[in-house]
């Protein structure tokens, strides 16, 4: 076993921190509260290479292993979680389906302008009635021999109106049931598209989320991804590493939250100390450095699964349950340590707890992991 990282990897934290820190942070409250997507933001992303950090480098990307990519989402999320969400639904649900999966064509045509960043992926798979039962698909993509026609409402769609490249799933055999779904290529700007209103959600507000309907939108038939009713087995292979991007960003959210917890705690006085100085206020920040040093190598974990080609499903659902939970937690508490400013906007903790909430539920809710876990832990016995 080895816990160090590479020097490589080690820069590629650095790079993001850097970034995150100085220029993510300064205007994250804005932002967040205005709901305002963060364009010039992701432009400056995507020079430093995360917008094809998955993507191999005969596709313009930059290749790097899934640790590096952890580390750039876990830094990127301690400043900016609607940032992190936008490259991790590209590079895991997006870029990295059609580089894996993806045909030679579809590689050629797509992957250069995803690494480059000029077009933004997304990944549309939940409906209105498919949430957790992914299967249950009723967004209808009839074969019509050189083409498909879909129809059908997809909702709560992160980068909807700003991407440009979306992977759709629909069911094209429904007697087949999830064996009949496919997966797609779409351009956003298909003819039948159209968007929802802006979702004004709780946390994460400046990714542009929105549903999507398709109305006898027209694909030809190698945008198709894999062979005919591979579209399930697709969408939950991409979710398995999805689920590690996510459990960095919860990662990351929890480490923000800590990091400003502990600096606040360090400066406030009560009863003539420091609030460190508590214990009542040391154990919580004692505890939440515990958590996120478990959740830590259990998001490293899974990822290191990933790059050595083993199996990493049950070990994603293991490191998104684990560092979600510990997400929500410590961000509670750190608003907690805060005390009244902890309530208000300008502390940026209550920021994090209304992100950590989204962890819990997208890629997959917290009761899904379980279900997941447990269905591999029985086949072992
Ligand atoms: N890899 C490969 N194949 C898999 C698989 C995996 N990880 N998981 C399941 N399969 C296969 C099974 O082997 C099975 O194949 P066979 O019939 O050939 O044996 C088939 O798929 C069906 O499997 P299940 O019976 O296990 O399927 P299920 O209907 O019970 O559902 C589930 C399983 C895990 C609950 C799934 O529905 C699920 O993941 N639900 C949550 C959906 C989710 O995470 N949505 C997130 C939306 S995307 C998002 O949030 C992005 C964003 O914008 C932030």
């Amino acid at each position: 076993m080895n816990f160090e990282y590479s020097e490589e990897q080690l820069m590629i934290k650095k790079t993001a921190r850097d970034y995150a820190q100085r220029e993510l942070f300064k205007d994250v409250i804005e932002r967040d509260a205005n709901a305002i997507y963060p364009t010039q933001h992701i432009k400056n992303i995507a020079q430093l290479g995360f917008f094809g950090m998955l993507i191999n480098p005969e596709y313009g990307g930059v290749g790097v292993d899934n640790i590096s990519y952890v580390l750039a989402l876990e830094e990127v999320s301690k400043a900016d979680s609607s940032v992190a969400v936008i490259m991790s639904v590209h590079n895991s649900l997006a870029a990295y389906g059609i580089e894996t999966f993806g045909s030679k064509d579809q590689k050629e045509k797509y992957l250069p302008q995803m690494a480059s960043g000029e077009k933004i992926g997304a990944f549309l798979l939940s409906e209105p009635d498919a949430g957790s039962d992914a299967s249950f698909q009723k967004t209808s993509a009839i074969d019509k021999g050189d083409h498909y026609v879909l129809n059908g409402i997809k909702n709560w769609i992160t980068s909807a109106n700003s991407g440009s490249v979306y992977i759709v799933i629909a069911q094209t055999w429904p007697e087949k049931a999830n064996k009949g779904i496919n997966a797609f290529i779409v351009d956003r700007h298909s003819k039948g598209i159209s968007l929802g209103p802006h979702e004004d959600k709780m946390g994460m507000r400046s990714s542009d989320t929105h549903s999507v309907m398709f109305n006898d939108v027209i694909v030809p038939k190698e945008n198709r991804i894999g062979e005919d009713g591979f579209g399930f087995k697709f969408a939950m292979k991409m979710l398995e590493g999805g689920r590690i991007g996510i459990s960095a960003q919860a990662l990351g959210i929890a480490d923000g939250a800590y990091e400003l917890a502990l600096k606040y705690s360090k400066g406030r006085k009560t009863f003539g100390t420091e609030i460190i100085n508590h214990q009542a206020i040391a154990f919580k920040l004692a505890e939440m450095a515990a958590e996120i040093e478990a959740a830590r190598l259990l998001v490293h974990k899974a990822a290191w699964l990933k790059d050595n080609h083993q199996s990493y499903g049950t070990a994603s659902a293991i490191a998104k349950l684990v560092a979600t939970d510990v997400a929500m937690r410590v961000t509670t508490e750190a608003v907690q340590i805060h005390g009244g400013y902890g309530y208000v906007k300008e502390y940026h903790v209550e920021r994090f707890m209304r992100e950590a909430k989204l962890t819990q539920i997208y890629e997959g809710t917290s009761e899904i992991q379980k279900m997941i876990i447990s269905r591999a832990i029985s086949k072992d016995c």
